[in-house]
């Protein structure tokens, strides 16, 4: 709200949140009285439905992910109550709607949509007019209300405020010149302002067009800082790419050096990492590490695991946060937990998170978005500074995620038993990362071909022993988002205990092959697809004999513990072209969201 129409800012900021959702989206604007549009489909569908003449300088808008309700022109979010007096937008769930919804109904409420979110909007209706605060009523509706919510709520007859509440799905306030804004992500924003307050859970805010204050759940005001922020609108765009994807993957080299800046030392072969908050005494005192995180966040962690267990010896693994959260883990003083995010605000990692603190553990966060909420929730940890991620399949995220857990790996390395050689060793190698990247993206062409040839199958297995194994997951991963070619992820050494059934000329196998002490031990595997009809396509540090492999696609190598990271980076480029070839919504993949703010 401001000076300026909202509706234009409102549609901006929404395509720039589209990624988090896009079945549906919708705006209200306040001139004596709400307008609104709200359409079945993408933001631009909303655009063109949007009249010239939606004048109004306050406004809220949602682009929808849907959970209750099917994606229709109806059940897309603003919601009105009855009088139209009340509009709300929403993210998260609510578990009790069903219950309120039914109580509201034998009062006389008429409801429109089948979301959860219309009842809120019935609620603060019946209490604005008894209390005569929106904030007020907004306040006492959510105390009803049992899940999750990010909200932005307007009243008909209070055109200059906006009320937004936060319970673990995000709110972001961006401070302007005589303007306020609120999104669900900085992303909307910064186009506007660099200064920016994230509210906490259980915290509401009333936003004016000269400032804002903020409160918490029982009414007592908080204080809150506002924090800069370095990400630029220029990071927002496809900068000449086709797809976001696409810049994003050639984006590594640079990220990667991000990731790495001024914080290799030359002199003692160590890490420097500052936001650990950890003296060498604690650092030293850890017996386990468990790394948590959800889709390619944990398939980064289980390279994280692999870099701990070989750099520092110390027994780590990974497990999906989404897992973990509701399996009652025993949580143990001396096991230094990781909570891996691109977007800080995945909500099964956020709640991991959560319970883990509840019970005593110890949470470092490996996370991109500074000031998220899931780096708030943690002691300490990494920022990957990658810059912002819009596709929503990860890829550079992905590899700065691993790179880190390779800077953690050596810190934790070096006060315990690796040698200088070996720091040495893996700190030049950490530093040959972005260059060696950048020969890897110049097999574009060669990869382009090669995924024509391979995109028209039905089904593709993907194999990688120990170190290649979650490189192989991560590479079906990002072929299934978004090519939608069905891809199954095996350990080489598992397929003959099963999956080499499958094995036979309609399902090729990408085979992750390093030229590691497993080497041989690979070579036999692709034997075995090859004697049972099956297609190869190679990715290693050779090319192989035509009898083991069809097609090879020949990395650079660094240092045996850091292969990983570089021949990740190929199955990208395969996803991507595959994806292209069959004419796929690259960025946008069907019936996904990039940050899961829900459960
Ligand atoms: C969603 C996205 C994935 C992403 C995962 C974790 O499922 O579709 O691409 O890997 O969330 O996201 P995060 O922001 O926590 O890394």
């Amino acid at each position: 709200m401001g000076p300026k129409d909202a509706a234009p800012i409102l549609l901006e900021g929404l395509q720039r949140l589209e990624y988090r959702g896009y079945d549906s989206a919708g705006v209200v604007v306040s001139n004596k009285g709400l307008k609104m549009r709200k359409v079945k489909g993408r933001v631009a569908d909303l655009a063109a439905a949007v009249p010239a003449r939606f004048k109004g300088t306050l406004g809220i808008g949602h682009t929808r992910w849907a959970t209750h309700g099917a994606p229709s022109d109806v059940n897309a979010h603003p919601h009105l109550s009855t009088d139209e007096r009340i509009a709300v937008v929403h993210n998260g769930i609510i578990e009790n709607a069903d219950e309120l919804r039914a109580k509201l109904e034998a009062d006389g409420v008429v409801f429109l949509s089948e979301t959860d979110t219309e009842v809120l909007a019935h609620l603060i209706a019946r209490t604005v007019g008894e209390t005569d605060s929106l904030e007020e009523a907004v306040r006492l509706a959510l105390k009803r209300i049992v899940g999750t919510y990010g909200i932005a709520v307007i009243d008909a007859q209070r055109p200059g405020e906006v009320v937004v509440a936060r319970n673990g799905s995000p709110i972001v306030l961006g401070i302007g010149e005589k303007e306020m804004f609120a999104a669900s992500d900085v992303a909307a924003l910064v186009r506007y302002t660099r200064q920016v307050v994230h509210l906490e859970d259980g915290e509401l805010a009333v936003l004016k067009a000269d400032g804002f204050h903020t409160f918490a759940s029982d009414a007592r005001e908080t204080a809150k800082e506002p924090l800069t922020v370095d990400w630029e609108a220029g990071h927002y765009d496809t900068g000449g790419y086709e797809h976001y994807l696409l810049k994003e993957i050639s984006e590594q080299p640079d990220t990667v050096a991000r990731t790495l800046r001024g914080r290799l030392d030359d002199r003692f072969h160590i890490a420097h990492l500052g936001g650990l908050n950890m003296d060498a005494r604690e650092t030293r005192s850890f017996r386990r590490v468990k790394i948590i995180g959800c889709g390619s966040a944990y398939y980064s962690g289980q390279i994280g695991a692999q870099l701990i267990e070989e750099l520092a010896r110390i027994p780590a693994d990974a497990e999906p946060a989404s897992e973990f959260r509701y399996r009652s883990p025993v949580v143990e003083p001396d096991t230094l937990y990781v909570a891996i995010s691109q977007s800080g605000e995945t909500y099964d990692t956020l709640a991991a998170v959560q319970e883990l603190k509840r019970k005593g553990g110890r949470v470092l966060g490996i996370v991109n978005t500074v000031g998220s909420a899931i780096a708030r929730e943690c002691d300490g940890g990494v920022y990957l500074h990658a810059g912002p991620e819009v596709s929503v399949a990860s890829t550079k995220a992905f590899t700065s995620t691993a790179v880190a857990f390779a800077l953690l790996a050596l810190h934790l390395g070096r006060v315990r038993d690796l040698s200088p050689a070996d720091g040495r060793r893996i700190c030049e190698g950490l530093r040959r990362l972005p260059g060696q990247i950048k020969e890897i993206l110049a097999l574009e062409p060669q990869i382009k071909e090669l995924a024509r040839k391979y995109a028209d199958s039905p089904s593709m297995m993907f194999v990688g022993r120990v170190r290649g194994y979650p490189v192989a997951r991560e590479g079906a991963q990002k072929l299934k988002e978004i090519s939608y070619v069905h891809a199954e992820a095996y350990p080489a050494s598992e397929l003959k205990h099963g999956p080499l059934a499958l094995i036979g000329p309609e399902m090729p196998t990408v085979a992750i092959v390093p030229d590691d002490e497993l080497l041989d031990k690979n070579l036999t595997t692709l034997g075995e697809i090859r004697a049972r009809g099956g297609r190869v396509l190679m990715v290693g540090h050779r090319t192989a004999d035509p009898k083991l492999a069809d097609d090879c696609v020949v990395v650079p190598r660094n240092e045996t513990e850091l292969d990983p990271i570089l021949l990740s980076i190929p199955l990208q480029l395969l996803a991507y072209h595959a994806a292209v070839a069959l004419e796929r919504d690259v960025d946008k993949p069907r019936n996904l969201a990039k940050s899961v703010t829900v459960e």
